[in-house]
């Protein structure tokens, strides 16, 4: 299963082509009337996204937006709007909407869109949760390198120059985009986002910069693109060392005059965008292989700012881990908890590899784990979302440390599916994994099987 859509459409038959061409594709697909029906699924039920008729009796496609993005601010929302009624689409899109579709819409179209939204849904942003003090923008630290990087957040904030992010992967890129947007004098503007990882080569150009009806098979009507509907906002280009060669002279383009055409257009439009990169590759070695424009590199490259990785700013591991806690407790509904000294004490010894974005889900997990009050070392579960085999043992003692660390794996995954009555989706939710790396990791650790396989050969 790639994933749960839930569809809010009130025409019976365009809910039912739906569920054929998704289900078809490999979702799980629940559907709704109407928004009121979707707002309350959405209250007990997690989805990947949600693809949502516009006009609907009672509340509107519009209005189930605004609930969504209050209630459940990392839901990506599709909307479904008939030609003639655009606009409402573009407001939305502004609004943070993923994206839109036009009807009539082709397959092909669909399942794309669906795709990148449910890809995509996993990295979305946490801005709607409530936190303690000590926070800024959302975000928490006080270690000298996290202080060096906020004074550069907020100087790159006051400039109109483009801003690039590098870091390795979790490292808090895509929440540093979001503050430099809110800082910066376009604040009220729109903040759009793509990621490049989600994207396939040849349909780059169309994202960012629109199409017109007819550009190429599937363009059955004309759709502007994220560069146009970023005016006046910040545009943030996630994973920019993706972006084909092909495209990177145009992106150029847009950057140094602000013109560009839509493909199959010949009118030339004009935009006035931000433009925040990330990336976790190194693209000044890009530009020395040829695979990355040396010129659109210093353009990109107006004000750089490097994220540190967790392991460099060991002090903000306790107040982050703490932040982490406190956030999720109050999300489940669950009584204070804190963290056992031997739990401390193993956080601290470990090293991160993914950075703060597993520090939240070894901390988010080991709440939904934990039966008491305190949080003990074996409600932690480090290292759970590596993909990586690790070094093949050479001694007993080693063999005897890496069965004993997969043991403790299963048992974590045993408990989580336990706490969620059976329900791999749930479990997978409480592990802080997407569903279907769950399925692989109960695969390669025979949780259900035997049990005594060494579990990391090929899977
Ligand atoms: N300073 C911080 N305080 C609190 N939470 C943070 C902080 N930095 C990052 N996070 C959280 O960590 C997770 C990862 O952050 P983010 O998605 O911004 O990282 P990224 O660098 O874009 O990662 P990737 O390269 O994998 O896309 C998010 O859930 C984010 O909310
Ligand atoms: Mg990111």
């Amino acid at each position: 299963m790639k994933g749960t859509v839930l569809v809010a459409e009130d025409d019976r038959n365009l809910r039912r082509v739906l569920r054929a061409m998704l289900a078809r594709d490999g979702y799980e697909v629940a559907e709704t009337p109407d928004g009121e029906a979707a707002a309350s699924f959405l209250a007990s039920r997690r989805v990947d996204a949600l693809i949502s008729d516009i006009r609907m009796p009672g509340m509107d496609g519009l209005a189930l937006f605004r609930h969504c993005r209050e209630r459940h601010p990392e839901l990506p929302v599709i909307l479904i709007t008939a030609y003639g009624r655009i606009e409402d689409a573009v407001e939305a899109m502004r609004g943070g909407a993923f994206d839109y579709i036009l009807k009539p819409f082709d397959e092909a179209e669909l399942l794309r869109v669906v795709g990148n939204a449910v890809a995509t849904s996993a990295v979305a942003d946490r801005e709607g949760a409530s936190a303690p003090a000590g926070e800024w923008f959302g975000m928490v630290g006080r270690s000298p390198a996290w202080l060096e990087v906020r004074k550069v957040i907020e100087k790159a904030a006051a400039s109109p120059f483009s801003v690039l992010i590098t870091g390795e992967t979790g490292t808090g890129k895509e929440l540093v985009a979001r503050a430099i947007h809110r800082i910066s004098a376009r604040r009220d503007g729109p903040f759009l986002k793509i990621n490049g990882a989600a994207i396939p080569p040849t349909l780059w150009e169309a994202e960012m910069f629109g199409y017109e009806k007819g550009a190429f098979t599937g363009a059955v009507q004309s759709k502007p693109g994220r560069f146009e509907l970023a005016d006046g906002g910040t545009f943030f280009l996630d994973e920019v060392g993706e972006v084909p060669l092909g495209v990177q002279g145009k992106l150029l383009r847009v950057l140094q005059d602000r013109e560009f055409e839509r493909v199959g257009g010949v009118r030339t439009l004009t935009t006035d965008v931000r433009l925040i990169c990330a990336s976790n590759r190194d693209l000044r070695r890009e530009t020395e292989r040829g695979s990355f424009r040396e010129d659109l590199y210093y353009r990109i490259n107006g004000i750089p700012i490097r994220l540190p990785p967790l392991r460099e700013r060991r002090e903000d591991l306790l107040p982050l881990a703490d932040f982490f806690l406190e956030r999720t407790w109050k999300d489940l509904g669950a009584g204070r908890k804190f963290l056992a000294p031997a739990t401390v004490e193993v956080l601290e010894r470990y090293a991160w590899p993914g950075n703060i974005r597993e520090l939240e889900n070894a901390v988010a997990r080991s709440v939904a784990l934990s039966d008491g009050e305190e949080i003990g070392p074996s409600d932690l579960c480090l290292g759970l979302e590596e993909t990586e085999r690790p070094p093949a043992p050479a001694t007993p003692e080693e063999e005897r440390f890496h069965a004993s660390v997969r043991e403790h794996k299963r048992a974590v995954i045993r408990r989580a599916i336990a706490k969620a009555g059976g329900n791999k989706t749930r479990a997978a939710e409480i592990l802080g994994l997407s569903p279907t790396y769950l399925s692989r990791l109960l695969r390669v650790l025979e949780v259900e099987g035997k049990g005594n396989g060494n579990g990391y050969n090929r899977s």
